[in-house]
C-alpha cells in the first residue's frame, strides 16, 4: 500500500478475508444451487418474533435509537446474571473487538494469540501498534499453559476465542481461572464467545462470576450466530462497569442500529421456541456431519459450535475448489497454516445432508486417483 500519509500499521495490515458469498460463487461459477456453508451463520434465522419486531421498527428509522440501550440491556442482563452497567452493545463482535483494541493497546503493548484463531485479533491489534506474540496449540485446542507462559510485563492483551474459531474447542471455568491467578495488573483477557451458545454451559467460564470477583476478563459475545442475526450486526461486549464506561466512551455514540435491537429483543423475549428447536437442531445435525465425517477417515476435532473442522489427507484449497465446483462453500483452513483441515458451518439438515453425500463423493475419488 502506498498512499502518502497513510498510517505506517495501515501498510502492515491485510484486508479481512470473509467466506466466500453465494453471490460471488453464482458470478463466477454460473451455478444456481449454492449452498454456504463458509461463514458459521445460523440457516434458520431470523427467527419470526425478529422479523416480526424489524417490520414494526422500519417506520421509525429516521429516529436515532435510545442512547442507552435500556430494554435490550436489561434483558441480557436479566438471562445472563449480570447488570445493565456490565452491558455494552456494538456493531457485531466485531465492533466491541474494535472498541476493545482503542480503549487498551498502546504502542508497542504486547498481545497474545493463539495461532489457530479468529484472524480479526492480529489484524485489529497491529492497527494499533501492538506486537503480536503468537503461542502454539494443542491437539488444535487453545493451550493456556503456553499462552500463560507467553505472559510478561508488557502484555496488555491475551485474545482467547471460546469456543475457538476455526477448531471448535473450547476451555472450562477452572483452566480460565488458573491462567487469570498469575497476570501482571495491567493484563487483560478478552473472552470471544461467538459461539458459546452452542456448547453446555456448565462447560464454559461463569463470565459473570469472573465479572463480579473483579477479574481483568471482557467477554464478547454475538447475535450473529445462534440468534440468526448476521445481517444486522449486533454484538455486546461484558464486563466491569468502569471497564465498560470507557469502552462506551471510545465506540462510535449510536453503535447498535433500531432493527438489530428491534429483532435482538424480540428474540430474547417471544422467540425461545424457534431458538431452542434451532439449536437442538444444529448440535443435532453436528453430531450427524461429526460421526459421518469420521466414517469417511477424517480426523475430526470435537466441535462446540456450528461449525465443524476436519482434516483429510488432502490439501485443503483443492477439495474446497472440488466442493465449490459442486456449488458448496466451505472454509479452507490453510489461511491459519492448516493445509489439510476443512471449517464447515452447520447448515439446514437437509445442506448438511448435501454437503455429506458429495464431500463422500470427492473423496472416494481423491482416494482412486
Ligand atoms: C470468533 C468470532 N468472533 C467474532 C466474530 C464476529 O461476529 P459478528 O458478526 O458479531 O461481528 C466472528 C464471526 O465469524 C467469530 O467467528
Amino acid at each position: 500500500m502506498n498512499i502518502p500519509g497513510i498510517r505506517k500499521a495501515v501498510c502492515k495490515m491485510r484486508p479481512y478475508e470473509p467466506g466466500k458469498t453465494i453471490e460471488e460463487v453464482r458470478r463466477d461459477l454460473g451455478l444456481e444451487n449454492i449452498i454456504k456453508l463458509g461463514s458459521n451463520e445460523n440457516p434458520y434465522g431470523p427467527f419470526p418474533a425478529s422479523i416480526e419486531a424489524m417490520k414494526r421498527e422500519m417506520a421509525s428509522g429516521n429516529r436515532y435509537p435510545d442512547i442507552a440501550f435500556e430494554e435490550i440491556k436489561g434483558l441480557l442482563a436479566q438471562r445472563h446474571n449480570l447488570k445493565p452497567e456490565n452491558i455494552a452493545l456494538s456493531h457485531g463482535a466485531e465492533g466491541m473487538l474494535q472498541s476493545i483494541t482503542k480503549a487498551f493497546i498502546e504502542e508497542k503493548d504486547e498481545v497474545i494469540i493463539p495461532s489457530v484463531t479468529y484472524k480479526l485479533y492480529e489484524e485489529l491489534s497491529k492497527l494499533m501498534g501492538a506486537e503480536i506474540v503468537r503461542t502454539p496449540m494443542k491437539d488444535n485446542a487453545v493451550d493456556l499453559s503456553a499462552v500463560g507462559k507467553a505472559v510478561t510485563e508488557k502484555t496488555k492483551l491475551i485474545w482467547l476465542c471460546n469456543p475457538n474459531n476455526p477448531t471448535g474447542t473450547h476451555f472450562n471455568h477452572d483452566e480460565l481461572v488458573s491462567l487469570l491467578k498469575d497476570l501482571p495488573e495491567k493484563t487483560w483477557v478478552i473472552l470471544d464467545e461467538a459461539y458459546a451458545e452452542f456448547c453446555p454451559k456448565d462447560e464454559l467460564p461463569d463470565r459473570s462470576k469472573l465479572i463480579y470477583e473483579g477479574e481483568n476478563i471482557i467477554s464478547v459475545r454475538t447475535f450473529s450466530k445462534a440468534y440468526g442475526l448476521a445481517g444486522l450486526r449486533l454484538g455486546y461486549g461484558a464486563a466491569r462497569p468502569e471497564v465498560i464506561r470507557a469502552i462506551d466512551t471510545v465506540s462510535e455514540p449510536f453503535n447498535a442500529n433500531r432493527l438489530a435491537i428491534a429483532a435482538g429483543i424480540a428474540v430474547l423475549r417471544d422467540g425461545q421456541e424457534s431458538y431452542t428447536k434451532a439449536l437442538e437442531t444444529i448440535i443435532n445435525d453436528r453430531k450427524r456431519m461429526e460421526e459421518k465425517l469420521h466414517g469417511m477417515g477424517c480426523n475430526v476435532t470435537p466441535s462446540s459450535t456450528n461449525f465443524v473442522f476436519f482434516e483429510t489427507p488432502y490439501d485443503c484449497d483443492y477439495l474446497s475448489k472440488q466442493l465449490l465446483q459442486r456449488g458448496i462453500i466451505v472454509r479452507p483452513c490453510s489461511i491459519w497454516g492448516c493445509n489439510n483441515a476443512i471449517r464447515v458451518t452447520v447448515g439446514t439438515s437437509e445442506e448438511v445432508d448435501e454437503f455429506l453425500k458429495v464431500i463422500k463423493d470427492i473423496l472416494n475419488n481423491a482416494t482412486d486417483a
